[in-house]
């Protein structure tokens, strides 16, 4: 059970099931991290479908996460807690539209419990929107890109921003926040792979549309794990090594079946079965052809 929000304010303190304070936005009239709270579910869901640890441990250089919809941090500060004591360097790039919900997180610290100890570091990044320090045994750049994430997607040159070896992906829900959610997005951030960098995405949704929207957008599609609320989520790659659970074929002809599976193309939120030509391309997909 989830205590409701006690104010009218943008941004609120709600309590969910398991205890943990969550942040609440009214104008999407959702809550970030509603299931197991803020720090359990960016650790289930991102940090360890990503192998974020172990993939540090093996990487050579500087290791790259794009941390889409940095909201009130959560994510961000699991990553930066679960990786401190490795030596690789880690370059870590937020994305939001805007600084509301962290500018509300450091003013909950206490509350939200999974601040400490980084509310300098936050403090840093929405004043100057980068920074970079030593934490525990590695160094850190921090960057934000403040604006309008499928338009920046969309921009030829991504000013300078390192290709990603990996994604936490947190929009809010497809029919709250479709612009969020599109073909030409995922269409978009799979271009800005490199294709030599193996790279790998979680996102709490198991939907089938999203599902085939990565999929038609050129990634590698698997289960995720359970996380907070989600008995399943979504892991995807630009290679197949990364996928511990590939969608096979029986969930193709889920799929097919589904009357909500084709991709959103514009930021309205529609629900409808595959059209022929997404079902004729879902078919020729590398993942069901190996
Ligand atoms: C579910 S919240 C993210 C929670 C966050 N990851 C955390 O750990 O606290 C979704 C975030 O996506 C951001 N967002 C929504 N639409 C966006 C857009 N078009 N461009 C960039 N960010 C967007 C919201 O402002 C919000 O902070």
């Amino acid at each position: 059970m989830v205590s409701p929000p006690s104010t009218h304010a943008s941004y609120q303190l709600v309590r969910v099931a398991g205890g943990a304070s969550a942040v609440y936005a009214a104008a999407y009239a959702e809550k970030m991290h509603p299931g197991a709270g803020p720090a359990a579910e960016a650790e289930a869901l991102h940090v360890r479908q990503l192998q974020v640890a172990e993939r540090l441990r093996a990487a050579t250089g500087e290791f790259v996460i794009w941390d889409v919809g940095l909201g009130a941090a959560a994510n961000a500060i699991a990553v930066l807690r679960a990786t401190r004591e490795l030596s690789c360097p880690l370059r870590l790039i937020s994305f939001d539209n805007t600084l509301e919900p962290l500018r509300f997180a450091l003013q909950h610290q206490e509350a939200l419990g999974y601040v400490h100890p980084y509310g300098p570091a936050l403090q840093a990044l929405a004043e100057t929107g980068q920074l970079r320090f030593t934490d525990g045994a590695h160094d850190v750049s921090w960057q934000l890109q403040l604006g309008d994430f499928p338009a920046w997607l969309a921009a030829p040159q991504l000013s300078g921003v390192p290709a990603p070896h990996a994604i936490m992906f947190d929009a809010f829900s497809p029919a709250r926040n479709p612009a969020m959610w599109t073909l030409p997005l995922f269409t978009n951030l799979f271009q800005a792979l490199d294709p030599e960098r193996p790279c790998n995405l979680a996102t709490y949704s198991r939907s089938t549309m999203i599902r085939v929207t990565l999929l038609l957008a050129g990634f590698f599609v698997g289960r995720g794990g359970a996380a907070g609320m989600k008995e399943e989520t979504t892991v995807a790659a630009n290679t197949l090594k990364l996928i511990a659970a590939p969608l096979d074929h029986r969930w193709l002809e889920r799929a097919r079946r589904s009357d909500c599976a084709e991709p959103l193309c514009a930021s309205t939120y529609s629900r409808a079965a595959l059209a022929t030509e997404s079902w004729i391309k879902l078919q020729s997909h590398r993942q069901f052809n190996p």
